[in-house]
């Protein structure tokens, strides 16, 4: 833990660069100090040390377990609950069910139609019907046990392939098609005509599931009228604002408390069902009410990343330029999609330079689990498909497929209306520099199908990628204090995924103050004391909330700059901020610490509201990535070993090169568990149930499966329009390229095209069977 008695400056006479003007966004940082090293984290000591209370840590005086009760079937209507034995059960003390009035409560309106809280139509294995508080979690799930529910079942489509059959049972009452989107640009049979090779190719990616560590759940407690709330949340203005929605209370009255929570990846962006349940639970029974769902309740009901099933046509010339691409994916939301089933599409309109483009997104509904944004929504599944693809192309024309990708580098964003440029693009350094650290070259000469002997193969594969969000946006406001002592507070309304956003806000922070960031004190994501912030996610948390941080520091130095020209009788512009001092550029002998400032002492804190300044006009932001990686195929039995992986991002300036690098890591062990492990199987033909819903049968890739030998190569463009911190967010992007980046490696390795994941030793070893017989 940092030693609080020590020195808080780090500024030793280094007089910091930038000292703005009042009231102006400060310039782009040209040297830092404390920004872009390698520092670990403010609150690693509360982390690693279990100090630090998550929500599932929470525990309050006279606390009640909540449970909740979920339609087995996947759909069935509830002709009647009958809870009389399970309230006599011991310990009981709330009992609410799509039997009670809370039931009625509107949970949501949207384009289906409205559903209630507990809908007696249950559309999805896993929806909630009944719940109870106890006071034990076993007597909470005993008397689940107990409630008798009489469920009419009804024939169900979980297959999203089937879904718009004729016959197909209808998932909502305006039936199975949610939406189709389509996209156009130039002429494709135009574009097709003029290419001098066309390939057309399947692909599919499985439904993975975000698994955080944390599962989703919360701790509700009301006192009178207001509610608090402890959840796991990715914003908990988010969970607010649903939360008095459905119990139509006044935001005042609810608030919501986070500043720990054990992941994410776009399943915790809003309330669900279990925090209204356990608010009900807690009102019912005048008790706090912790619910927090187990591992089963997490597969089934609060998100994944949907299946991608999709077509890729390509055209490209002899020269590498690509004439056309048309594309057709068909994804499925579930019952409920809350996000998550679009941008499918995004990298084949907007990764590589061509002209004539068609791209048509299917989404429908099926009796399965919800999708919910996860990390990157979209893009891991068409990069799939574009990044096999150009691979493909590159064989065909006879070009090595980072030449072919460095030949349709964009530097405008050409889906969007009226082509704009982006503030900056690395794809290009991405792709040379990623190229250059991996050994290409050599190792693309020296691996691969035709140099090999035996039956294990190497071989190496790479892929480019995009993410559409980037830069964040407003609105974000954060506080900083700075004591009469000189340590200082800063108070923000956002999340920390456990990204490290705390850590990197207190870093800007003592880049501007000249303070050391372990003195700088975090308060974060509290409703009823910190500030507005929108959820954290979309790789926008860094590049939202860091512009916001630096102007409350920035107006925290101009104050005490205001307040030393009084001390010193002179002109503000003469003086030069040195964090532990003020001193006169003119006259060294002019100076006065900090802690002497008498206005400082007087008023006791100096407050800096800092806000987000809007995104730059007709311009774009996004951040590029390039990954390489080398596989070995063991051709007898199927066993892929990934054995190494670089990664080349540009997602602007490098804010903590230790969690930016985390990072990094982080992503490619996602994307290596959607190429190789995960895959939710749902029993779609006869019962419709998900059939590996825990940790054994559901396979997250571990430490035998992620490479050691991981290489991250930050491509720093100087981005200086992005926002007054020049970052452009990272947490998406790494996850992008990885998937595909390894089936290029399978191909290289063993000339087989894998268009479905997971690529399991299962899969592999009849694709290979099947290939010696053809030979
Ligand atoms: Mo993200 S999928 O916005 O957490």
């Amino acid at each position: 833990m940092a030693d609080e008695s020590k020195d808080i400056y780090y500024v030793q006479g280094i007089p910091v660069p930038e000292t703005p003007l009042p009231g102006k966004e400060p310039a782009a940082w040209k040297q830092t100090n404390v920004v872009g090293k390698r520092l670990p984290r403010v609150d690693a000591y509360e982390r690693v040390s279990g100090a630090a209370i998550y929500p599932s840590d929470v525990h309050l005086p006279n606390m009640l377990y909540g449970a909740v009760l979920r339609c087995p079937h996947p759909h069935a209507r509830v002709r009647g609950v009958d809870a009389i034995a399970a309230s006599r059960m011991p310990g009981v003390r709330a009992l609410i069910s799509a039997a009670t009035p809370e039931a009625d409560l509107i949970w949501k309106k949207d384009a289906a139609g409205e559903t209630r809280l507990f809908d007696p139509h249950c559309r999805f294995e896993g929806e909630a019907v009944a719940a109870v508080a106890a006071e034990t979690p076993y007597q909470a799930r005993d008397a689940l046990a107990a409630i008798r529910v009489a469920y009419e079942v009804l024939p169900f489509v979980a297959d999203e392939r089937k879904a718009l059959q004729p016959g197909s049972p209808a998932v909502h009452s305006k039936g199975n098609l949610a939406k189709t989107d389509s996209y156009e640009r130039g002429d494709v049979a135009k574009g097709f005509a003029e290419a001098d090779v066309v390939l057309e190719e399947t692909y599919r990616t499985e439904c993975e599931l975000h698994t955080p560590l944390e599962p989703h759940g919360c701790v509700a407690n009301w006192e009178g009228r207001s509610l608090t709330i402890w959840e796991s949340s990715q914003g908990v203005y988010a969970i607010q604002s649903k939360v008095a929605e459905v119990l139509t209370l006044p935001l005042a009255r609810v608030r919501v408390v986070g500043p720990y929570m054990g992941g994410g990846f776009g399943s915790k962006l809003e309330a669900g069902k279990y925090t209204v349940i356990a608010a009900l639970l807690a009102g019912q029974s005048a008790r706090p009410v912790k619910l927090l769902l187990t591992r089963e309740e997490t597969y089934l009901a609060v998100g994944n990343r949907p299946p991608g099933n999709m077509t890729l046509k390509a055209g490209v010339k002899r020269d590498g330029t690509l004439t056309a691409l048309e594309f057709t994916c068909l994804a499925t939301g579930g019952a409920y999609p809350a996000g998550g089933t679009a941008l499918v599409d995004w990298l084949i309109r907007d990764l590589y330079t061509c002209p004539n483009v068609r791209t048509t997104c299917t989404d429908v509904f099926t009796h399965a689990g919800p999708a919910r944004p996860f990390r990157a929504p979209g893009h891991p599944q068409g990069a799939w498909a574009l990044e096999q693809m150009m691979d493909a192309l590159a064989e065909a024309i006879g070009m090595d497929p980072v030449e072919l990708r460095l030949k349709n580098v964009p530097l405008v964003s050409q889906a969007r209306e009226g082509r704009p440029a982006y503030t900056s693009t690395g794809f290009k350094e991405c792709l040379e520099q990623g190229a250059a650290a991996f050994g290409w070259e050599k190792a693309r000469r020296e691996t691969g199908a035709n140099a090999a002997k035996g039956h294990i193969r190497r071989g190496v594969g790479m892929a480019g990628g995009l993410w559409v969000v980037g830069g964040g946006r407003p609105p974000s406001t954060v506080i900083v204090k700075l004591f009469a002592d000189g340590s200082v507070n800063l108070n923000m309304g956002a999340s920390d995924l456990g990204t490290g956003t705390k850590t990197v806000m207190a870093m800007v922070v003592a880049e501007e103050l000249g303070i050391k960031p372990e003195a700088i004190v975090v308060e974060n994501a509290d409703t009823g004391t910190t500030q507005y912030a929108t959820p954290s996610g979309g790789s926008k948390t860094v590049p939202t909330e860091a512009p916001a941080t630096r102007n409350a520091a920035v107006q925290v130095k101009q104050k005490l700059l205001e307040m030393a020209a009084e001390a010193l009788k002179t002109d503000l512009a003469e003086l030069s901020y040195e964090g532990r001092e003020i001193v006169s550029r003119r006259d060294a002998s002019q100076r006065i610490a900090v802690k002497d400032l008498d206005a400082l002492k007087r008023q006791g804190v100096v407050v800096g509201v800092g806000t987000r300044g809007p995104n730059p006009k007709d311009k774009v932001v996004n951040p590029f990535a390039a990954q390489f990686c080398e596989v070995e195929v063991n051709t007898k039995t199927g066993e892929l070993k990934i054995l190494r992986f670089v990664a080349a991002h540009d997602s602007g300036r490098v804010m903590n090169r230790l969690t930016y690098d985390s990072q990094v890591f982080g992503g490619i062990t996602m994307g290596i568990g959607l190429a190789l492990t995960e895959a939710r199987v749902l029993d779609a033909g006869q019962t419709g149930k998900m059939v590996n819903r825990n940790w054994h049968d559901y396979k997250l890739p571990t430490a035998l499966d992620v490479p050691a030998d991981m290489i991250s190569v930050p491509v720093e463009p100087g981005d200086t329009e992005a926002n007054n911190t020049g970052a452009k967010g990272l947490g998406e992007p790494v996850t992008i390229p990885t998937a595909a980046a390894i089936a290029n490696a399978v191909y290289h390795a063993t000339g087989l095209r894998i268009t479905r994941t997971p690529m399991h030793p299962l899969q592999l070893v009849k694709r290979l069977a099947a290939s010696r017989k053809e030979g």
